[in-house]
């Protein structure tokens, strides 16, 4: 009887430890979100999450996100594992913080802003002012008046940054200067204000919050010939004349099949290095024809190729991709290449795909103390099964709740940028 006794008392204690053993992971998960992996060997890739080995490699790597694809909890946890930083897709802009004049609404910013400080992620605050006309309201374009303009551009400026003072500390102060051909002025509204307009946009910001990094962000730099002239020289005069500027961001929206010139391209940031600032791919992108069947395979090495030249240059501090997964892609709806483009890391169903991996071993190389398994241009798998967190049946059971999300975000997604798109015609045409 005492010895059933011991016996029974004995299985209780090893349910009790296994049950213990078996919460680590689920608990390791809960206290912090972006430990999907526990243990990030850098010489075995798979043992790591993109955020771990860029939090050694000492840059950001970021990914975009709009506030209601935050609610959905596989998209969050794929984010808050991947990645350090994010920058809200839309929610900063112009058109959604204030529609109309005096109208304001940072709603939408401060629910990724709480989202971003509950995972320990930092912010790129894009952008304050988006000089591209076709992105920017009626009401603002049909101000004629320069000095009138000059006023309402201060007040968005100021306001904004009022309200996320201390909370964000990095802003595109402008986005897209150059005319798209990289000729100036461009076309916008902005320009009207004479050529001093964005050395004013830098110096009011910088009064508004001295600590906050305040960028440039242009795009077709990498393709559009003769832009990367035009912008060093842009900012080169921003440089020479005192203003406050402390980075510039390079978007990196690719064309399908392009091949970087990788030292072209580094040579290209060590540029602005060379006038004292930092550098950052921050809205990397990189559509594939619908009908190459090797076209996972050409992403995956130019994904590497661009990430490589990041890490290749001091100063080179981010690299941030425009879009999770292909399902969320703002190209699928921007009509401009054969769709599904697929430009993303993730699949539509969040699994990685082989760009993930080509990103993921070239950071690992990068900061593996022994050489990984993985070689220059990396070794690309081609699995394409699935390969969700590993971090126990939480995880298990969050994935399957995802997939089966993800056919509802995906239609979310659709009507959201749909809605954009009208919002923006609507505004235009009033
Ligand atoms: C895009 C968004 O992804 C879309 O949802 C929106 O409809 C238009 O703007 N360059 C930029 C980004 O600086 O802000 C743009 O984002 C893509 C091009």
């Amino acid at each position: 009887m005492a010895l059933r006794a011991q016996r029974a008392s004995w299985r209780r204690l090893t349910s009790v430890a296994i049950v213990m053993l078996a919460a680590i992971p689920l608990f390791l998960v809960r206290i912090d979100g972006a430990a999907a992996l526990p243990t990030c060997d850098p010489s075995a890739p798979a043992t790591c999450s993109l955020r771990q080995l860029a939090d050694l490699a000492g840059i950001r790597i970021g990914s975009i996100a709009e506030p209601y694809e935050i609610t959905d909890p596989v998209y969050a946890s794929v984010l808050a594992r991947e990645f350090n930083s994010v920058t809200p897709e839309n929610a900063l802009k112009w058109y959604a913080t204030q529609p109309s004049e005096g109208t304001w609404d940072f709603s939408g910013a401060d629910e990724i802003l709480s989202f971003a400080d509950d995972h320990d992620m930092t912010i790129r605050g894009h952008t304050l002012v988006w000089a591209q006309d076709a992105y920017t309201l009626a009401w603002v374009k049909s101000i004629t008046d320069p000095v009138a303009l000059k006023t309402v551009v201060e007040n968005h400026i100021t306001a904004t940054m009022n309200h996320f003072a201390g909370k964000i500390h990095r802003w595109d102060v402008v986005n897209e200067p150059l005319a798209s051909v990289g000729t100036l002025p461009s076309t916008s509204v902005f320009w009207s204000l004479g050529p001093e307009w964005i050395a004013d946009a830098f110096r009011l910001a910088h009064t508004l919050d001295p600590s906050a990094e305040l960028w440039l962000n242009e795009y077709g730099t990498d393709w559009v010939p003769g832009k990367h002239e035009a912008l060093v020289a842009l900012v080169s005069d921003l440089v020479d004349a005192g203003v406050p500027i402390n980075g510039v961001g390079l978007q990196m929206h690719r064309l399908p099949g392009a091949v970087l010139d990788t030292e072209k391209f580094a040579s290209q940031m060590r540029d602005f290095t060379a006038l004292g600032l930092n550098v950052a791919v921050t809205e990397l992108d990189i559509p594939i024809s619908p009908d190459d069947p090797g076209a996972l395979q050409s992403q995956a090495l130019e994904y590497a190729r661009v990430v490589s030249a990041c890490l290749m240059v001091d100063g080179c501090v981010e690299v941030t991709l425009w879009g999770l997964t292909d399902g969320s892609t703002w190209l699928d709806s921007a009509g401009i290449f054969a769709t599904p483009t697929r430009p993303l890391l993730f699949d539509n169903a969040f699994a990685p795909k082989p760009a993930y991996d080509a990103v993921r071993g070239v950071l690992a190389e990068a900061v593996s103390p022994t050489p990984p398994s993985v070689t220059q241009p990396p070794q690309i798998t081609t699995a394409s099964e699935p390969r969700l967190p590993a971090t126990g049946s939480s995880t298990a059971l969050l994935a399957a709740a995802g997939l089966l999300l993800v056919a509802g975000g995906l239609l979310v997604s659709r009507a959201t940028s749909v809605g954009n798109q009208r919002r923006m015609q609507n505004q235009n045409t009033e």
